[in-house]
C-alpha cells in the first residue's frame, strides 16, 4: 500500500475550515463541516484544535465469547481490538494525542470498561488532564455470568485542561453522575461492535460544547458521534482505522451505499 505522507486536506466551508494532515487518502466527506478519515488516529494531526473530544476506544479485553464482533481482522461489522499487552501503551498514546489536539479550554469525554481502568486513569493524569467527573453509565443486558456479578456499567471520564475555563451546559438542576440509559435494539440490522446509544453521546456533546463548536472523535466506530453532531449543529471530524466500517457509517448517516 502506498501512503501519501503529510497530505493536507482543507475544506473551506461557509462557516468553518477543517484542516488536518493524514497518511491515508480514504476520506468520507459529508459536507464542509463533517468529515471522516479512515486512518490510525496516531497518523492524523489537526490544524484546528478541538473544542471537544469524544472517545470510546477499544477496551483491551481479549473477547472470547463474541469473536464475530470483536476481532483483529477488520471487516464491515467488526472493530479493531487492542490486545491486553498493548493496551497500556495504546491508551497512553490516545490520551497524549487528545491532550495535544484539544484547545486550552476544551473538554474530553473518555469511555472505559473497568478491566483496564487503572491504565486509563494513569494515562489521562500523566497526559496533563484534570478529571472533573467520573460518570457511571448503567445499561441493561450485561453478558450472563455464573460465578460473578453481571457487568452492566461503563465509566465515562469528563476531562479538561483548565479547571477555571471550560464549557459546561448543565443538563438539569441536579445532574448526578450515574446515568441510566438503554442500549438501542437493532433488530435485523448488521451493526458494528459496541455501538453507543445516541442519547448517551448527545448528553455528553450537549453538556460540553455549543453550536458551531468543533468536535473530534479519534476512534469513531459506526459514526454515532458524527450522527449526533449533525443533529446538534456541531462541526465534526471522525477518525476510524477500519475503513470497512464505511458501509455501516453511511447507513447510520442515511447516505447512499458506498460506490463500487
Ligand atoms: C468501541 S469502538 C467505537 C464505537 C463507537 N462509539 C460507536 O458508537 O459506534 C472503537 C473503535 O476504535 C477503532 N480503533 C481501534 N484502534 C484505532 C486506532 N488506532 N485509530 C483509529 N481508530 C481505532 C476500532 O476499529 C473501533 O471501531
Amino acid at each position: 500500500m502506498t501512503w501519501r505522507s503529510n497530505f493536507v486536506f482543507r475544506f473551506d466551508g461557509v462557516s468553518a475550515v477543517i484542516e488536518f494532515t493524514s497518511r491515508s487518502n480514504r476520506i468520507l466527506r459529508i459536507d464542509d463541516d463533517h468529515i471522516i478519515v479512515f486512518d490510525d488516529f496516531r497518523n492524523v494531526d489537526l490544524k484546528e484544535k478541538a473544542d471537544l473530544i469524544f472517545a470510546d476506544p477499544p477496551f483491551g479485553i481479549n473477547f472470547r465469547g463474541n469473536l464475530a464482533t470483536y476481532n483483529r481482522i477488520p471487516d464491515a461489522t467488526s472493530y479493531v481490538e487492542v490486545s491486553r499487552e498493548e493496551y497500556p501503551k495504546f491508551i497512553r498514546e490516545l490520551a497524549e494525542w487528545c491532550y495535544r489536539n484539544l484547545k486550552p479550554n476544551g473538554s474530553m469525554w473518555l469511555i472505559s470498561g473497568w478491566n483496564n481502568l487503572r491504565y486509563v486513569l494513569d494515562a489521562v493524569e500523566d497526559a496533563g488532564f484534570i478529571q472533573l467527573n467520573h460518570v457511571i453509565w448503567k445499561y441493561q443486558f450485561g453478558v450472563f455470568t455464573r460465578r460473578r456479578f453481571v457487568t452492566s456499567h461503563y465509566h465515562l471520564l469528563l476531562l479538561v485542561k483548565d479547571e477555571e475555563n471550560y464549557t459546561f451546559n448543565k443538563p438539569e438542576h441536579y445532574p448526578e453522575d450515574v446515568w441510566i440509559i438503554k442500549r438501542p435494539y437493532h433488530r435485523g440490522e448488521k451493526t458494528a461492535g459496541n455501538e453507543l446509544p445516541d442519547d448517551l453521546v448527545e448528553r455528553c456533546v450537549k453538556t460540553s460544547s455549543n453550536e458551531g463548536d468543533f468536535v473530534v472523535d479519534p476512534v469513531l466506530g459506526s459514526g454515532t458521534t458524527m450522527r449526533v453532531c449533525l443533529k446538534l449543529n456541531r462541526r465534526c471530524l471522525g477518525i476510524e482505522i477500519n475503513s470497512h466500517l464505511e458501509r455501516r457509517i453511511r447507513e447510520k448517516l442515511g447516505m447512499d451505499a458506498e460506490p463500487k
